[in-house]
């Protein structure tokens, strides 16, 4: 196992009825910035909730934030945030509403001199306003991380601190009833991914992360597909262990200790930015590329995956990883995702933009190893065409 050190102070309020919660976890005393997305948490009955467990709170609102928030956007709650002097925001939404919360945050506090310096230079700060999330999609594990990622033309960019990681997040499963199949499977499908790339490296021996991780993937694959089948879609208890895998997935846990592999989730940044692609629709789309291409640097974790993950004890190694990666790519269309370039209408001629993004991103040693080079990342856009 590899030295680590790990803390995650996000308070969890799990279950039915818990929006209730943000009402004393906020300060009676803090002025609060509301942000939510498009409008979403006004048809499923989440901001009646908020807004009841904000009565005796002084409180704005900032609306609009949209799927792969961007920059412009979230710049515009600076105003609202001077004007009223907002001390605490209130992230009600998916990811990209708590994300887009997590730059606001940084940026009001921001000392330097262009806050997109943040995304593009890396640049570090040393304040951001606390943040309180109620999630109503789980997915990308925003809820309990300092990870965020924002989009200025075609530029899609991540950034992480442990400043803006939520202070709180409500994590309520019946509000995930209002969600569309799309959605679902989206958000199945990026936990998914964040597990195994967190996983899918090299042994270090790290069993317990490797046995979460496993749990987890197992979850995913009985779980997601209930949430789309008529008898079962509305059943809370499959959406609650679908949301609270999502949280566990990226909140820490399992990849403490362990190496890490994001070429998936850089490769896909590149699809999203120039071609507007669902966040878990380029993971699907890149995954199996990934695991084809280097399945010989990845062979024994890709065994204990093929063996662990989906029983497959027969047969060759060969045969056995063919096998596991080709459960990974059904197990994607069973969610109704796109497994192909050729799914979303993309071929060859668009691989030299995405190779260009890739290289002015800095992403030009990607992986476990950082040995993914721009032509190994070349060779995986191929091998998804
Ligand atoms: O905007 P509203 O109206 O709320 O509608 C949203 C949006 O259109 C809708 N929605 C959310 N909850 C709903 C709902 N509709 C009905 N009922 C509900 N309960 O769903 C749509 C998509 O929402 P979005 O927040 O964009 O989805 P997701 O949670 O998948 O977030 C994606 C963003 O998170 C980033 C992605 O790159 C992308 O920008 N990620 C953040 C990560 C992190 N912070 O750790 C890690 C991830 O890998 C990912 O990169
Ligand atoms: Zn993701």
């Amino acid at each position: 196992m590899l030295n680590f050190s790990f803390q995650n102070p996000t308070k969890i309020h799990f279950g039915a009825g818990q929006i209730k919660a943000i009402s004393k976890e906020i300060p009676l005393n803090a002025r609060v910035l509301l942000v939510y997305g498009g409008g979403s948490i006004k048809s499923n009955g989440v901001y009646q909730q908020t807004v009841d467990a904000l009565a005796k709170h002084t409180w704005f609102e900032f609306s609009g934030i949209e799927p792969n928030p961007t920059y412009d956007t979230l710049m515009q709650a600076q105003g609202v945030i001077k004007a009223e002097k907002i001390d605490y925001l209130l992230a009600v939404g998916g990811g990209s509403v708590v994300d887009g919360a997590k730059f606001i945050a940084a940026t009001a506090l921001f000392e330097g001199d262009d806050p997109w310096d943040i995304l593009a230079k890396n640049q570090s700060f040393t304040k951001a306003l606390p943040i309180g999330a109620v999630l109503t999609l789980p997915a990308t594990g925003s809820e309990s991380n300092g990870n965020a990622v924002v989009t200025r033309e075609g530029n899609k960019l991540p950034f992480a601190s442990p400043l803006v990681r939520p202070l709180f997040a409500v994590l309520d499963p019946s509000v995930t009833l209002s969600l569309s199949d799309r959605q679902i499977g989206n958000g199945v499908v990026d936990a998914f991914v964040h597990t195994i790339e967190q996983y899918l490296t090299y042994n270090v021996n790290g069993k317990v992360q490797d046995r979460f991780s496993e749990g987890l993937l197992q979850t995913l694959i009985e779980e997601g597909p209930k949430a789309l089948l008529p008898d079962t879609k509305d059943n809370v208890e499959v959406r609650a262990n679908i949301m609270w895998s999502a949280t566990m997935a990226l909140n820490g846990l399992i990849g403490a200790g362990v190496p890490q592999d994001w070429t998936t989730h850089m490769i896909g940044h590149e699809l999203t930015g120039a071609f507007g692609i669902d966040h878990a629709r380029t993971l699907s789309i890149v995954l199996p590329a990934v695991m084809k291409v280097r399945r010989e640097q990845k062979r024994e974790k890709l065994l204990q995956y093929a063996s662990r993950v989906w029983y497959i004890n027969e047969g060759d190694d060969n045969a056995r990883i063919d096998q596991a990666i080709g459960l990974t790519e059904a197990f994607f269309k069973k969610m109704q995702l796109p497994t192909r370039l050729s799914d979303v209408d993309l071929g060859i001629n668009d691989i030299e933009l995405l190779i260009a993004r890739l290289k002015q991103h800095g992403m030009t040693a990607l992986g476990e190893q950082s040995d993914i080079t721009i032509d190994i990342s070349h060779e995986i856009l191929t091998q998804a065409l």
